[in-house]
C-alpha cells in the first residue's frame, strides 16, 4: 500500500485514558484526564507518564510525588471529558457530582466509579523543554472484584467495563463506536 510522509502525529494510534488524581496543599482533590501513559520494566512492572506544560496535576505531583491513575470507561466519559477540558485552577472544576475515596496504600484520591486504579509513587522526574516524564512505582492496583475474581473470559470482562479509546482528537467506545470529539461529551455533565 502506498504511504505518505506527514508531520509528527499519533492519529490512528489509539490510546487508553486515565484520570490522574492528586491532592493539593489543603487536601482538596483534583482530577485531570491523561493519555500519555504506558508501562516500563525495572525489576518489576512500573508506569511512565508524560505531562505537557504547567497544570495543577503536575504541581501537586511535584509536591507529593504520588498520584492515582483511574481507567476511564464509557460510563465515566462525560465527567472525564470535563476534567480534561477544565483547568484545575478553575474553582468550578471539581463541582460536578463524583464519588471520590482515598487510596488503600497511598494518600491519593481515587475515583470510585473506575474499575481499575493504580496508586503510583514517582521514582524519577525527567524534565523536558516543555513537559516532564515521570517514572513511577506501582504501589497498588485496585480492580473491581468482577475483574479480579469474577468468572467469565477476559473478553467478556472488557465488554463489561468498556474502556474508552482515543485518537484523532475523538473518543471511541470499546466496540469502536465514535463517541464524539474532545470537548463534546462534557455537555452531558450537570
Ligand atoms: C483526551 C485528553 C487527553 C489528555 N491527555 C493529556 C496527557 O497525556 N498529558 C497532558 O499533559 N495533558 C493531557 N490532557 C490535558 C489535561 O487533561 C488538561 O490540561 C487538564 O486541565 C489537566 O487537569 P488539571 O488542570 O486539573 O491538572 C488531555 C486532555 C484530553 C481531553
Amino acid at each position: 500500500m502506498n504511504k505518505i510522509s506527514i508531520k509528527p502525529t499519533n492519529d490512528f494510534c489509539p490510546q487508553t485514558l486515565f484520570l490522574y488524581g492528586t491532592y493539593d496543599d489543603e487536601g482538596k482533590a483534583d482530577f485531570g484526564l491523561f493519555c500519555w501513559f504506558s508501562y516500563i520494566w525495572d525489576g518489576e512492572l512500573g508506569v511512565m507518564a508524560c505531562i505537557g506544560g504547567d497544570k495543577l496535576t503536575k504541581e501537586n505531583i511535584h509536591k507529593r510525588k504520588m498520584f492515582s491513575a483511574n481507567l476511564v470507561t464509557e460510563k465515566l466519559l462525560p465527567l472525564a471529558d470535563h476534567l480534561g477540558n477544565t483547568s484545575g485552577y478553575n474553582p468550578e472544576k471539581m463541582k460536578p457530582d463524583m464519588e471520590i475515596e482515598n487510596g488503600r496504600v497511598l494518600p491519593v484520591p481515587i475515583m470510585t466509579a473506575s474499575p481499575v486504579i493504580y496508586e503510583l509513587e514517582v521514582k524519577q522526574f525527567i524534565p523536558l523543554d516543555d513537559g516532564e516524564v515521570m517514572l513511577c512505582r506501582i504501589r497498588n492496583v485496585l480492580q473491581d472484584d468482577l475483574l479480579a475474581q469474577g468468572s467469565g473470559s477476559s473478553s467478556e470482562k472488557m465488554d463489561a467495563i468498556a474502556p474508552i479509546h482515543t485518537t484523532c482528537s475523538r473518543y471511541f467506545s470499546w466496540e469502536g463506536k465514535d463517541l464524539g470529539a474532545w470537548g463534546e461529551p462534557m455537555s452531558k455533565v450537570n
